[in-house]
Formats: C-alpha cells, sequence, structure tokens
C-alpha cells in the first residue's frame, strides 16, 4: 500500500488552485438517478470516493463517462434499485442512492453502511425522513429494505442537521407530488450546491424565512449541467498548511466565505489572512502562534472535517488550545500519532487538549482516516526530517493530486510503495 515520505521543515509558498468540492460531487451524481436525461457534471475531482460513486452508477444501469474532471452520466436501460455490499462499505455515501432509487420505484434494497473509522455513523435520521414519506423500512441481513404502496408528501423535522439525511430526503422528495417541507436541515454549502443541480434539473425547491426547504415535487426531472463548488475542506486543509509551516501561499479558485470562521481563528492565531474575490492568502509569521480553542458544529461553525488539520497547528501554539469535536464521536484518532510526533495532546470523550511545543519530531506515522491522515502530512511538512505516512489510501479519498500540490509549493513529499520496492 502506497505510503507518503515527506522531508520536512520547508515553508510552504507559491499558489494552489482547490479542486471540485467531493461532499458536493458524491451527492450530485448520485441526483443522476433522478432522471434518464444525460448530466454533464464538471470540476469533479478525481478522487476514490468519486470513482468508487461512478462504478455505483455503473452498477445500477448508467452509462458513465469521466475524462478531464468532467462526468457525463446517462440512461443505459433500465436501473437497479438494488447495491451490492461489496460497494457500499467502501464508502458510505452510497446509501445516498436510496432517495433516488425509492422516489422513482418505491423500492431500494441497500447494505446498511458499517461505521468508520470516526464513529457508529447510524443512518436513523434518513430512515426516519423515508417512512414519514410513507415508505417501509426493514432491515434484515445486514441490509435495508425500503419500499411503499404510494409516498406522499410530509413535514419532516430531522432530530439533528445531518448532511446526508437532508440530501437523501430532498432527492426523495423531488419526485414526490404535493409539498414535502424539510425541517431543521443541514446548511452546509455543499447542500446548496446539490440544491442548484436539483433546481438545473427542473425540481421546485426553495426556503422558508425558517430556514425550511419546501419542495414541490414533480412528475419527472430531465438532464443537466452543472460545475461542482471548490472544495472548501480542501482550501481549508492547504490554508492550514501554509500557516503551520509559516509559509505563504495563495489558495486560489477556492469560496473564502465557505471558510469565514477558519479564516478568523487564523487571524486569532496570529496570522495574516488577506482574502479576495475567489482566493485566499495566508501570509508567513514569525511571530508566536496564539492558542485559539474551537468547537465543531454544523456549518457555519467550525468544520468537523478541519478539526484534525487544525489540532496538527495547534501542536505548535504558544500556550494551550482546547479543541471540542461535537459532531463525530471518535475523530482523535490522529493525536496518539502526533503525540508520537512529539505533541502534547491528551484526550477526554470529546474534548482534547494541545500544550503547543518548539517543534514536532518526524516519525513513522498511520493514517486511521481522511481528515486525520491530511493532518498527519500537515506535521511531516512541518517536523525537521523524514516522515512516513502509511494508509494514503485514506488521504486518497478526499485530496486529489496532493502530493503534486504540496511539492509545487515547496514540499519535500514522494509517494511510494514498499511492498514493490519502488523508493
Ligand atoms: C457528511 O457526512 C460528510 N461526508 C462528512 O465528511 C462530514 O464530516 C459530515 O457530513 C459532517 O459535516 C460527505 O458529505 C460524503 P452527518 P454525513 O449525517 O452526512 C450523526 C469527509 O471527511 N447521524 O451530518 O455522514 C452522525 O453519526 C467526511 O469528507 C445520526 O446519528 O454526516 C454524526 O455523528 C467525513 N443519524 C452526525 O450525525 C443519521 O441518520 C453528523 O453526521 C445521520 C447522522
Amino acid at each position: 500500500m502506497d505510503r507518503f515520505r515527506i522531508n520536512g521543515g520547508k515553508k510552504l509558498h507559491g499558489i494552489v488552485h482547490v479542486s471540485g468540492s467531493k461532499n458536493a460531487a458524491l451527492p450530485i451524481l448520485v441526483a443522476t438517478l433522478l432522471t434518464d436525461e444525460p448530466c454533464v457534471l464538471r470540476r469533479v475531482p478525481n478522487l476514490r470516493d468519486v470513482r468508487t460513486t461512478l462504478k455505483i452508477l455503473e452498477y445500477l444501469g448508467k452509462k458513465v463517462i469521466y475524462e478531464n474532471n468532467t462526468a457525463t452520466i446517462t440512461a443505459n436501460g433500465t436501473l437497479k434499485n438494488d447495491l451490492p455490499y461489496e460497494l457500499v462499505k467502501q464508502m458510505r455515501a452510497s446509501f445516498w442512492v436510496a432517495g433516488p432509487l425509492l422516489s422513482r420505484f418505491l423500492k431500494a434494497e441497500i447494505p446498511l453502511p458499517g461505521g468508520c473509522a470516526i464513529g457508529v455513523r447510524p443512518v436513523d435520521i434518513h430512515l426516519k425522513g423515508f417512512e414519514k414519506l410513507g415508505a417501509v423500512c426493514e432491515i434484515k441481513g445486514g441490509n435495508v429494505l425500503i419500499h411503499a404502496q404510494k409516498l406522499n408528501p410530509a413535514q419532516i423535522i430531522l432530530r439533528f442537521p445531518s448532511v446526508g439525511a437532508t440530501q437523501n430526503l430532498l432527492m426523495c422528495a423531488c419526485l414526490i407530488e404535493g409539498e414535502t417541507t424539510l425541517e431543521n436541515v443541514a446548511k452546509e454549502p455543499e447542500i446548496d450546491d446539490v440544491i442548484c443541480f436539483l433546481k438545473k434539473m427542473g425540481a421546485d425547491i426553495r426556503t422558508d424565512d425558517k430556514g425550511r426547504l419546501i419542495v414541490r415535487g414533480q412528475k419527472s426531472l430531465h438532464g443537466a449541467e452543472h460545475t461542482v463548488v471548490a472544495d472548501r475542506i480542501e482550501s481549508g486543509s492547504f490554508m492550514l498548511a501554509a500557516a503551520a509551516t509559516r509559509g505563504d501561499v495563495k489558495i486560489a479558485n477556492c469560496v473564502p466565505e465557505h471558510n469565514a470562521i477558519l479564516i478568523n481563528d487564523l487571524r486569532d492565531a496570529g496570522f495574516t489572512v488577506e482574502v479576495e474575490n475567489t482566493a485566499v492568502r495566508v501570509r508567513a509569521y514569525e511571530g508566536d502562534i496564539k492558542p485559539v480553542d474551537v468547537r465543531t458544529a454544523p456549518y457555519p461553525g467550525f468544520a468537523t472535517d478541519l478539526q484534525a488539520p487544525w489540532m496538527t497547528l495547534m501542536t505548535l501554539c504558544n500556550g494551550t488550545a482546547e479543541v471540542n469535536e461535537d459532531i463525530f464521536e471518535n475523530r482523535f484518532m490522529h493525536a496518539p500519532e502526533l503525540v508520537r510526533m512529539g505533541a502534547k495532546i491528551s484526550t477526554e470523550k470529546s474534548i482534547a487538549r494541545i500544550t503547543g511545543v518548539k517543534e514536532l519530531s518526524a516519525a513513522h506515522v498511520q493514517s486511521s482516516d481522511l481528515r486525520g491522515g491530511f493532518a498527519l502530512v500537515m506535521a511531516g511538512l512541518c517536523a525537521q526530517g523524514e516522515t512516513e505516512v502509511e494508509r494514503v489510501y485514506h488521504i486518497d479519498r478526499g485530496y486529489e493530486n496532493l502530493e503534486q500540490k504540496l511539492t509545487a509549493l515547496g514540499a519535500d513529499i514522494v509517494r511510494f510503495n514498499p511492498d514493490k520496492n519502488d523508493f
């Protein structure tokens, strides 16, 4: 399996262009199941999770052409309405095909997505919503069979603003005649991008003054073209890597307002952050990194996906910072690996306390999840000496051409596979 070898201690400098958002591209690709007409999606990042989603669309019966970050999805006969465990276990977001398949065929049989390293990750909010719409959800043999005689519009209040449940239920409601309202929905920018695409397909979706989504279902939706929004987690990750290496990096083709709270926290930590229309520049800074406490929350709060990279920055602060992970129950797996690199971190339930150190020291470390893996790469970029990061496949799920982008910013990072003796 691939590893990264990083010779750290170099300041990142230059410009990096952000890719399309993984967490918008995945649901938008799934939304193409709502029509038999061709859809063309641009700025689709070439990531492991995207390739898995394209495989799922092909398995279900779509014809997929994917080149130069453009995915062309067309009908290719009738769609299946079941998924094999093999595909679902690779990526829990595959569960989001349930909504479109249920609304089109009144039936979907999907393996329950298992948990993952960061938590149990149940789908109860999804299933309760489908039941509200008139479906019956039966769990047996690890699968959930969701079926209905007829689906009816409903008023659904999500007990938690789940991103996936919001998207799954929204896509399902688009083809249910009548008016469905979704309340206490997630407001992440990726949701806005999915709504933008659904509207281009002819969906009737509006937001009322209480922030509820009001969907008037249509008989059918048509094909559409769309360019995926910039990846705010990638842009935030590069801002943090620039800051931690005391570099000077311009993150281009991003949406600065999607990282508003991070930019604010970086400024509180002492960094100069210049914001342009579609770019953010994090300037080199030789002073002490001030400790800044963060608490993860649904958007526009501090993104849980940036908690791990933020923790790496705080390992170098001048004082003690607290990180509260309030979204997932087990999202500190990068902490013990950072401790092996000389960081001073103690964790207790959802709280991590980081006491800054002068510098980190290179080590062999293992990623356990996507964003924790990036946090370890960041630590390797800062540490003097040679760091090896194992299980790069986690990182490949969400960062397109990571080593190329970092190398272009002056980092010394190579990918290699010790099993193939390609050193
Ligand atoms: C999406 O996951 C993202 N994934 C995650 O990004 C992101 O961390 C998360 O939203 C929160 O922002 C994609 O968009 C593909 P949730 P999702 O449903 O939809 C609990 C990354 O690194 N919950 O908002 O699965 C759940 O256990 C990934 O790119 C229920 O209890 O997140 C969690 O504690 C990681 N029941 C919390 O809600 C449910 O039915 C947030 O989950 C659904 C969720």
